[in-house]
């Protein structure tokens, strides 16, 4: 079964869109949960794949969470807009995300998300900086004596721009939807 079939008008892809978006956040088997985020650095761009933790569909907003002393964090200090990708290889559809990320780190939305953290603190207490280079596989891995949210970062992504290509088998569905002008338009797949 495909997502978007050529029945759904324009309203209801971006209704599908947006939900699908909300239940990845919501739930950790959607193909949707894992996305690639793609920053730039020094010119060239550098993706890596990370977990959407929450997404609100009255906002558009997107929530990543990561190390403050991760090489994203430099890159999205430099450069705040990024893209992001994701694949459900099940539905054959392709979702592409555009917008602009703000960092939140130690302050009252960074510390509410902290606390809804049940397991994986210590993907943010690892002694040394993440992408350091060390001499062993134990010093990769030394962690901090105690988890807590001194390098938490929160990435909230405000997504100005969503396209959606369903791959179907009597023809393809591209749509671009616009959240800042509020505009929706097909595209040639
Ligand atoms: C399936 C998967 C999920 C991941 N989720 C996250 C995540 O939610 N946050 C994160 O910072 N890194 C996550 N990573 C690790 C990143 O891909 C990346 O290696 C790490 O964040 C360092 O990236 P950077 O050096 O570009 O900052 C994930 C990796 C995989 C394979």
């Amino acid at each position: 079964m495909s997502l978007i079939n050529s029945k759904d008008n324009l309203n209801d892809i971006k209704s599908t869109l947006l939900q699908v978006l909300n239940r990845a956040g919501n739930d950790s088997h959607s193909a949707f949960r894992f996305i690639i985020l793609n920053t730039i650095s020094d010119g060239y761009p550098n993706s890596r794949y990370v977990v959407l933790r929450k997404f609100k569909i009255d906002t558009q907003e997107l929530f990543i969470y990561t190390d403050s002393r991760s090489n994203k964090i430099k890159e999205l200090k430099e450069n705040p807009l990024v893209s992001v990708l994701a694949y459900d290889k099940q539905k054959k559809c392709q979702i592409k995300l555009k917008g602009k990320i703000s960092i939140h780190y130690q302050n009252k939305l960074a510390k509410e998300h902290w606390d809804t953290l049940s397991g994986g603190k210590e993907s943010y207490n690892t002694v040394e900086q993440p992408g350091k280079k060390v001499n062993s596989l134990k010093d990769a891995n030394q962690m901090k004596n105690e988890f807590d949210d001194q390098y938490f970062a929160l990435l909230a992504l405000k997504v100005s721009q969503a396209e959606i290509l369903q791959l179907n088998k009597g023809g393809h569905i591209r749509v671009l939807f616009d959240f800042e002008k509020d505009k929706a338009s097909y595209l040639v797949p």
